[in-house]
């Protein structure tokens, strides 16, 4: 068992309403103690990767946590997928069904994406850091329709509501081991664990137009793809649809 780093000795915030849960921890940047956390029970101007925004209703869960962790920068990024492991064990342990992740961190259910990840690193200021942002549909109560073929309530999968004041606590509480994990062992144990979760992994992948088989995930998360002309390539960013997801046939 690893030590708690951050659950018991940093705050944990609670706020009904903020813009965003990361610009709210980005304003206290240079004050803020190493792992606090703030959960919001909606957001109004909630963030997503590749500046769009993320849909936060009441009914779910917007988590995130400021960290200073004294490593090399090339692996902070890859604290999204100790956050996406975290999120599977606690919906896991908390609804009682499994997740998996679609490449690189859209934690997914039911064919679904329940989850996403905003990590930023915050560097400006007089003390750096990071802030991983983490957004569970829960029992978010419905989507616009054009979300409709992508998003998903973990709600609408179990039938049942979903006790976040329990996810949020297996969720700090899963990310807190993790973390420490991913501290001591270089992030060994969950590059494995992503790799058994990763969905993409055997499927038929479409990435910029050309379709291929997915054969697995690179030591530095790339996705490794055949594609149909034979040639083998890790794709490290990028969209990539896979087979059966999201409305892909
Ligand atoms: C994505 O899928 O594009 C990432 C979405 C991340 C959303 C979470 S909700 C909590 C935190 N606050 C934000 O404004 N964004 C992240």
């Amino acid at each position: 068992m690893s030590a708690p780093v951050f659950g018991r000795a940093a705050p944990v915030l609670y706020e009904e309403r903020v813009d965003s849960t990361n610009l709210y921890l980005r304003r206290l940047a240079d004050t803020a103690p190493d792992g606090t956390a703030v959960i919001a029970a909606s957001q109004s101007a909630g963030r997503g990767r590749a500046g769009r925004s993320f849909l936060s209703p009441e009914g779910g869960l917007y988590l995130s946590v400021l960290l200073r962790p004294a490593v090399e920068p090339e692996r902070l990024p890859t604290l999204t997928p100790v956050a996406a492991a975290a999120v599977c064990r606690a919906v896991e342990t908390v609804c009682g069904v499994r997740c998996g992740v679609k490449w690189p961190n859209d934690v997914l259910l039911g064919g679904k994406k329940i989850c996403g990840i905003l990590f930023e690193s915050v560097l400006g200021g007089e003390k750096p850091c990071v802030i991983v942002g983490i957004g569970v549909n829960a029992d978010t109560p419905a989507f616009p329709e054009e979300l409709q073929p992508i998003a998903g309530s973990i709600a609408a999968v179990t039938g049942d509501n979903v006790d976040l004041h329990a996810l949020a606590a297996a969720l700090l509480s899963e990310f807190d081991a993790l973390y420490a994990l991913w501290l001591s062992d270089g992030g060994a144990a969950v590059r494995e664990e992503y790799r058994r979760r990763c969905l993409n992994v055997g499927r038929e992948v479409l990435a910029g137009g050309r379709r291929g088989l997915c054969l697995g995930v690179g030591d530095d998360y790339s996705l490794l793809v055949r594609f149909s002309d034979g040639a083998e390539e890790a794709l490290r960013f990028g969209e990539v649809s896979v087979r059966g997801l999201y409305g892909y046939e």
